[in-house]
């Protein structure tokens, strides 16, 4: 028989229960705290964003084993251009050092490779290994693993708004026909469900411009643990944390 239930035994938790049934189905996560694990080991901020990329693979095999179906990782912004060259050079060799090292298992896995956010402003590089993981997984049916890259949601959301103008201008759409489900689907994220679990971590509370219109009735779930530590058994404890809550979603429970 099949086991509805998933027990952990965690250091300063003690158990965590999580049930199968309730896993969330698209999990974000705005990876937060890499600088700051660096510099208290006096490392250069780099050297944070190594350890970070490490944890993506740990989460993204957690997440899928766990039977999450979408995972959303906020992985550079469209603010992020700001920081010193060489931290962004270094942010933008990433994706391609996790996917020559980690690609083969995420086929392995079933993982399907994506991405949110401006792909052309990437370095060729970059966009390079990010559309040959796209390519290579594309017939995955297991765990999306959404990177957002050069993304921004004010960007996104204005994107969306010349779209529709235009459609509107062109005849293709009328202005009764625009609602909720129609803004939705001229964003990034229209094939997928919206978050119902987002995650930050290392104590800071904001959204920072990640997926403002996505998020409107997600549960989130904020912890002071920095990026390169956090573990599956943070992920399950979100989770728990996740599967107490009611979620009204503006009705009544
Ligand atoms: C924020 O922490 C983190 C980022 C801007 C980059 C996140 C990138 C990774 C975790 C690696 C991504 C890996 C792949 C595979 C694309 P911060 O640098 O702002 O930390 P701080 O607030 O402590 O300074």
């Amino acid at each position: 028989m099949a086991h509805k239930q998933w027990f952990w035994q965690t250091k300063n938790t003690g158990d965590v229960t999580i049930s199968k049934e309730g896993i969330p189905v698209h999990i974000a996560i705005i990876m937060d705290g890499n600088g700051r694990w660096a510099k208290k080991r006096a490392l250069p901020r780099i050297a944070g964003h190594n350890e970070g990329m490490k944890t993506v693979r740990e989460i993204t095999r957690s997440a899928s084993q766990l039977g999450v179906k979408v995972l959303t990782l906020y992985a550079f912004s469209t603010e992020n251009w700001k920081r010193p060259k060489l931290e962004v050079d270094f942010l933008m060799k990433l994706p391609e050092e996790f996917l020559s090292t980690f690609l083969p298992e995420l086929i392995e896995e079933n993982v399907r490779v994506e991405m949110i956010g401006d792909i052309e402003q990437l370095p060729k590089h970059t966009q390079r290994a990010v559309q040959n993981a796209m390519e290579q997984t594309a017939d995955n049916d297991g765990l999306i693993l959404n990177f957002a890259l050069n993304y921004g949601s004010r960007t996104e959301l204005v994107q969306a708004i010349r779209a529709v103008v235009k459609d509107v201008k062109d005849g293709a759409l009328s202005e009764q026909e625009i609602t909720d489900a129609t803004i939705s689907r001229y964003l990034m994220t229209s094939h997928l469900p919206e978050p119902d679990l987002l995650i930050r971590t290392s104590g800071e509370h904001r959204l920072s411009n990640f997926m403002l219109w996505q998020l409107a009735y997600t549960e989130f779930f904020f912890t002071d643990v920095l990026w390169p530590d956090f573990s599956e058994k943070h992920l399950i404890e979100a989770i728990a944390s996740y599967q107490k809550r009611s979620r009204r979603f503006g009705g009544l429970s």
